[in-house]
This record gives structure tokens, C-alpha cells and sequence, in this order.
């Protein structure tokens, strides 16, 4: 793992937007893994802005996003993929044909994990996977448990998961309790990982992940054996270190 300190979320989020454009600018038709997320809008926010002065070109690329709400349709403000429609999608020439989202209205949830493993293996796999990381060490929505997940599957959330994502709600009540997605053995294919950390409260799980044992408890551990995984964390989420 190659760890990148920067000073605070905004050079955080330049950085991880730098390693973003520099990777679509060799390959144009990239394979972009996206995440959702307060860590995540910064980074987009440079992607836009840097597509807008004429420096990036979207139009190739394909993308998967890691999860979506079991329950929401895409026009739902909470729903991922009106996260990424609002926040990097619309303000860019992505070809909307090429961004994919886990369908979190499918009538057959099985059917559509199963149908997103498919797309995921059709295109050839993932170049880059960008995550985020949860306060209790999930990636995607890969919770703590007794196995690390395979492909992707339909998981229940955690207490935790949906009090710190009520936030984004009017009630606790209305935060969907599953969500599809993407395993961690699709995310470990990828062929290059970058994880973004910010803040103090991601500090003790921070250093959980890079220093503890590799362990389903803490899903995101699994990260210290992938063979190109880059994370980019500002000093308060190191501060525990
Ligand atoms: C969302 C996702 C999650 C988030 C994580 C951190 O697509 O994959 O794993 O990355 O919950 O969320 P924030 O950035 O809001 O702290």
C-alpha cells in the first residue's frame, strides 16, 4: 500500500482527483470504480471543474459505481444514482449509457447482483476503484461480518451505517436498511485501488485498517494485501498513526 498524507480534505481531494485525471488522460476508455459519500464530493467537484476548463475528456470512459439503496429509484435525492448524476455525471460529457449503478428498484435483487457481476466481468474488469471508508471499516456497503463477500449481494446495514447516513434523511426511519453491492473480491480485482480518508472520526478506523490484522471485522483491512492500492488520507485521519 503507498500511503499519500496531505494536509487537510481540500488537498486531500486535489490529490485524488490529480491520480483520477492522470489515469483517464493514459486511458481514455478507463474503467472508472466510483464512490458516493461526503469523502468523495470534493474530488468530484475538481474532476468538473478541471472538464469545464478543457482539460479532461469523459466521453470514453465506462463507470461502475460501488452501491445503491435497496428501495429507491434513481430520481430519489438520497438514491447514489442521483448522487452521482448531481455531483460528476451531469456537469461532464460522461456518456450516461456507460455509467452503471446497482438498480436499487430491481424486483429481483439476486437476479441483479448477479446481472452487475456480469457488466463488471463484460467490460473487462475495473482500473480503478475508488473508495471511501465507513467508520466501521465497510467499503462499499460491505459490512463487518464472519467471511469477506464475494461478488455483489444485497446486505443488511449496520446500526451504525444507517444512524451516520441518517444525516442525509428527514428521519432514521426513512434510511433504507439494505443496499446492493459490489463485493470485496470484485473490488480486489481491480487492477488499481485509491481509498480517500478525511477527518478525526475516521482516525481509529484508519489506523485499524493499516495496522490491524486482515479481517472480515474490519472489511476494509483487506486492503493491505492488494498489489496497487494507493490511499490518500489527510493528517487528522492519521492523527491516530
Ligand atoms: C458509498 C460507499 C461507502 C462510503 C463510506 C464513507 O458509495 O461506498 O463505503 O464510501 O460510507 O462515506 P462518507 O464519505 O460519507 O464518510
Amino acid at each position: 500500500m503507498k500511503l499519500i498524507t496531505t494536509k487537510d480534505y481540500d488537498s486531500m481531494s486535489k490529490r485524488a482527483a490529480t491520480l483520477i485525471a492522470s489515469e483517464l488522460t493514459i486511458n481514455p476508455k478507463l474503467v472508472l470504480g466510483l464512490a458516493t459519500g461526503s469523502t468523495v464530493k470534493g474530488l468530484y467537484k475538481y474532476l468538473v471543474s478541471w472538464y469545464k476548463e478543457g482539460y479532461l475528456d469523459f466521453s470514453n470512459i465506462e463507470t461502475v459505481n460501488l452501491d445503491e439503496y435497496l428501495g429507491l429509484s434513481p430520481e430519489h435525492e438520497q438514491s447514489y444514482r442521483y448522487f452521482m448524476n448531481h455531483y460528476l455525471f451531469d456537469q461532464t460529457n460522461i456518456d450516461k449509457s456507460k455509467t452503471h449503478v446497482p438498480d436499487g428498484l430491481a424486483i429481483n435483487p439476486m437476479k441483479e447482483c448477479f446481472r452487475y457481476d456480469k457488466l463488471i466481468e463484460n467490460l473487462g474488469g475495473i482500473n480503478l476503484q475508488l473508495l471511501g471508508i465507513g467508520h466501521n471499516g465497510h467499503i462499499g456497503f460491505n459490512e463487518p461480518g464472519d467471511a469477506f463477500s464475494k461478488g455483489t449481494s444485497l446486505e443488511n446495514l449496520s446500526d451504525l451505517t444507517i444512524k451516520k447516513n441518517s444525516r442525509f434523511f428527514t428521519s432514521i426511519e426513512e434510511v433504507p436498511q439494505r443496499a446492493l453491492t459490489m463485493g470485496i473480491q470484485s473490488i480486489m480485482a481491480a487492477e488499481k485501488i485509491l481509498l480517500c480518508v478525511s477527518g478525526p472520526d475516521k482516525a481509529p478506523i484508519l489506523k485499524e485498517t493499516l495496522t490491524g490484522p486482515i479481517s472480515p471485522k474490519v472489511p476494509a483491512s483487506i486492503l493491505q494485501v492488494h498489489r496497487n492500492c494507493t490511499i490518500i488520507a489527510d493528517e487528522a485521519a492519521l492523527s491516530k498513526m
